[in-house]
């Protein structure tokens, strides 16, 4: 079994990128943690890509190959509907899409309080560091069929 786990923009800059709010590991630390913390025999595909036609595709791909996807959509959280129509597609297929964010943008500036992409996730886990991936990952493997 295979779980996407999907990074939109600027999160590549993870570990240099406002450590104070985001924390100090990097992108391959979170692969390190996510594949770590998996039973064997559960592939963990972390992607990250600053363009958001790409980060869509990857969820047609989703719903082509039914791949459960944990989604980091970073800024595209806020504003982008193209994302969200694609997000209702894997979650409409019967596949579980787990939005997940590093910080807790309730608590953050107003533009981060809403998500474009709730409405559609399966769930939302936020606030909690990498942890909040690793909780992603875990309930999908929990509630796995
Ligand atoms: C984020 C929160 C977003 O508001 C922000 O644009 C990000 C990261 C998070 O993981 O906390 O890039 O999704």
């Amino acid at each position: 079994t295979r779980i996407l786990v999907l990074n939109g923009p600027n999160l590549g800059r993870l570990g240099s990128r406002e450590p104070e709010v985001y924390g100090s590991g990097n992108l391959a630390d979170l692969e390190a943690l996510l594949v770590e913390s998996v039973p064997p025999g559960i592939e963990i595909d972390l992607r990250q890509t600053n363009d958001e036609g790409e980060l869509i595709d990857w969820l047609h791909e989703a719903v082509d190959s039914a791949t459960p996807v944990v989604l980091n959509p970073a800024a595209f959280t806020h504003y982008s509907y193209g994302l969200r129509d694609a997000a209702a597609l894997v979650t409409k297929a019967g596949l579980p899409l787990i939005e997940v964010h590093i910080s807790n943008p309730h608590t953050r500036e107003e533009f981060r309080h809403d998500s474009v992409i709730s409405g559609v996730a399966t769930g939302v886990i936020a606030g909690f560091g990498f942890d909040s991936y690793r909780l992603g990952v875990d309930q999908i493997l929990r509630a796995r069929s």
